[in-house]
């Protein structure tokens, strides 16, 4: 694939579903009664490590494209695996996995690929083993492949030190499994959809300030959920819609939920024209159509609060940044460098080579916009946001953009490429 310079960008487009809402539509179906139905779910890899997960312990679950039905079998109703279970490259089906996992009553073990081995898991390992739970690292590296399960766990009060919602959405988790309330605070509050939909599901659930609190034992009820799109995967083409010459775009059906939509407040800060249009609420997400058009754009700062809800963002955004005048200061985003990559340097690396006047920071990067870029081949480290965030970057660059990897788009927008075609006029 070799991405070259657009003239314009017209159209409307649709995005594929959301890649955290669809995880925790199979999770929660599997452990709830009766049959929950997802539709828009997003057919992407990540997801379907999920799917085999809760497939290798029982479940059954039809998959006709971004149609799923999973028959529930109840919280008790998982049976053992034979053998580990595959998450894959996704750190979300590790993490809140092993909170359900922990509360079973048999051993299972799992492992994913190698950036999965790199990802740190003492982040779970210490709430869930403070709760009573049995879970180890194997190779006692703090990462994975991790064996868990088969004990009584007993309800917590967690102060996270991060702000993630998988450390949160595993705790919760694990706590339906314990008898009392389980609660988990955080330093800033990161994505709510494990409390918005384990709520629909018939949890005892609820959120004050910046603790999510969780009532053991409850009985769960299978749903029909309508996945909205995923921002993640819509920001890439926010922010190709506000970068390019003549760009007129209408991203269709986008989950706008303020714990994920940071990535708007960013681009009207820094200048860009984009609207939402068409405001509703769809399975209990705020939704919405995205309108942007090319955009005159100037630096500013991304830091503090702002931070987890454009997290998986922030490297289209340093893409943006690199097209604004002036200078943009991303703070407070350690956790860029235990993503898929090290983001931090993945996306330096790659914005250096494009021209662009980039400095990494311990916690985030400093970018001063406005010199041209030049296409280059973008090393990916098997990253799908950093491969996708350099196509969009490719869009305005001299020459040609191609990729060490592009496959790898696949983990959360297989048809990324696709759409960029059906878009862009050269
Ligand atoms: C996710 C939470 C985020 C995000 C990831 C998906 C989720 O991770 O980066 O892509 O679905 O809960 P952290 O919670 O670890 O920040």
């Amino acid at each position: 694939m070799a991405i070259t310079k657009a003239k314009s960008i017209k159209g409307e487009i649709t995005i594929p579903g959301d890649k955290s809402i669809s995880h925790r539509g199979v999770m929660f179906g599997a452990i709830s009664e009766g049959i929950t139905e997802l539709t828009g779910f997003l057919d992407g890899a990540d997801c379907r490590s999920t799917i085999g997960c809760f497939r290798a312990m029982g479940i059954d679950i039809t998959q006709e494209a971004d149609h799923v039905i999973i028959h529930g079998k109840g919280l008790n109703g998982l049976s053992q695996p034979s053998a580990m279970l595959d998450v894959g490259n996704s750190g979300t089906t590790t993490r809140l996995i092993s909170g359900i996992l922990a509360g079973q009553d048999f051993v299972s073990s799992l492992n994913g690929d190698e950036s999965i081995q790199k990802r740190p898991m003492g982040r779970i390992i210490t709430p869930l083993t403070e709760m009573g739970a049995y879970i180890k690292s194997i190779k006692d590296n703090g990462c994975a492949p991790l064996e868990i399960g088969g004990s009584k766990l007993s309800a917590i009060h967690y102060n996270s030190p991060v702000a993630s919602a998988q450390v949160k959405s595993c705790v919760l988790l694990a706590g339906l499994y314990a008898d009392g309330t389980t609660s988990v605070t955080e330093p800033v509050v990161s994505r709510n959809h494990t409390e918005l939909m384990l709520s629909g599901f018939g949890a005892d659930i609820t959120s004050k300030g910046l603790t999510a609190s969780i009532v053991g034992g409850p009985k769960l009820i299978g749903q029909k959920i309508a996945v909205p799109g995923d921002i993640s995967s819509a920001a890439y083409f926010i922010v190709a819609g506000l970068i390019c010459d003549n760009a007129d775009l209408l991203i269709k059906n986008v989950n706008t939920n303020p714990t994920r939509a940071g990535i708007i407040k960013v681009a009207q800060a820094m200048g860009g024209n984009i609207e939402l249009l068409n405001e509703r609420i769809i399975s209990g997400e705020p939704v919405a159509d995205i309108h942007v058009t090319t955009s005159h754009l100037h630096g500013c700062e991304v830091s503090g609060d702002i931070i987890p809800t454009l997290i998986d963002e922030l490297p289209v955004i340093a893409v943006m940044a690199a097209c604004a005048d002036g200078t943009t200061t991303i703070k407070d985003a350690a956790e860029l460098k235990v993503k898929e990559s090290d983001r931090i340097a993945t996306v330096t690396e790659n914005l250096k080579n494009m021209g662009c006047d980039i400095t990494p920071t311990d916690d985030g990067m400093i970018i001063v916009g406005g010199k041209p870029l030049h296409g280059t081949t973008v090393n990916t480290y098997l990253d799908h946001r950093i491969a996708m965030s350099f196509a969009i970057a490719g869009l305005v660059a001299d020459g040609e953009t191609t990729f060490d990897n592009e496959a790898c788009c696949s983990i959360s927008y297989p048809d990324f490429f696709k759409t960029i075609g059906a878009i862009v006029n050269r």
